[in-house]
């Protein structure tokens, strides 16, 4: 079996997740999917939170995420401890949160890219690594320390 990846969205992003679902399959990956599962309106935060708590507690090394804008889901998803959600507009940018950010979930705003394009966004996400070097300190810079609150 294939590494587990969830992934989710709202009604926004569900047309999207079920293409990006079929790639992940193609790929190898054992897809798991928290939802939504129609088009029918519901609620971000939820999905953002069932992708996140797996993603901080180690319990999946990624993630993926789809809402309209991206921007709901990563604004819930970052709450989690250990997880850096990117939101991805272009192949190149999903490549830099990788490389540069080390992101562990990526956010795709299925109302803003094509279907051809969100595709591209991932296997560039999926394929790209994490640089580290001074890239390791920025990034473990973002955590918060309790001293600094
Ligand atoms: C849903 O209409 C939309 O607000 C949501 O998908 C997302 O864009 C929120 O950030």
């Amino acid at each position: 079996m294939g590494e587990r990846i969830p992934i989710g969205s709202d009604h926004a992003g569900f047309e999207l997740k079920e293409k990006i679902k079929a790639r992940l399959a193609e790929k190898g990956f054992d897809v798991d999917d928290v939802g939504t599962f129609s088009t029918d309106s519901t609620d971000y935060p939820e999905y953002a939170k069932k992708v996140a708590s797996l993603v901080g507690a180690g319990k999946t090394e990624r993630g993926i995420l789809m809402c309209g804008t991206g921007l709901g889901m990563s604004y819930a998803a970052n709450r989690f401890s250990g997880v850096r959600a990117a939101v991805a507009w272009t192949p190149e940018i999903a490549t830099l949160a990788r490389n540069h950010n080390d992101s562990n979930v990526l956010v795709i705003p299925a109302r803003f890219v094509a279907e051809e394009t969100a595709l591209e966004i991932l296997d560039a996400w999926l394929e790209a690594e994490f640089e580290g070097g001074r890239h390791s300190r920025r990034v473990s810079k973002i955590e918060i320390e309790t001293e600094e609150c």
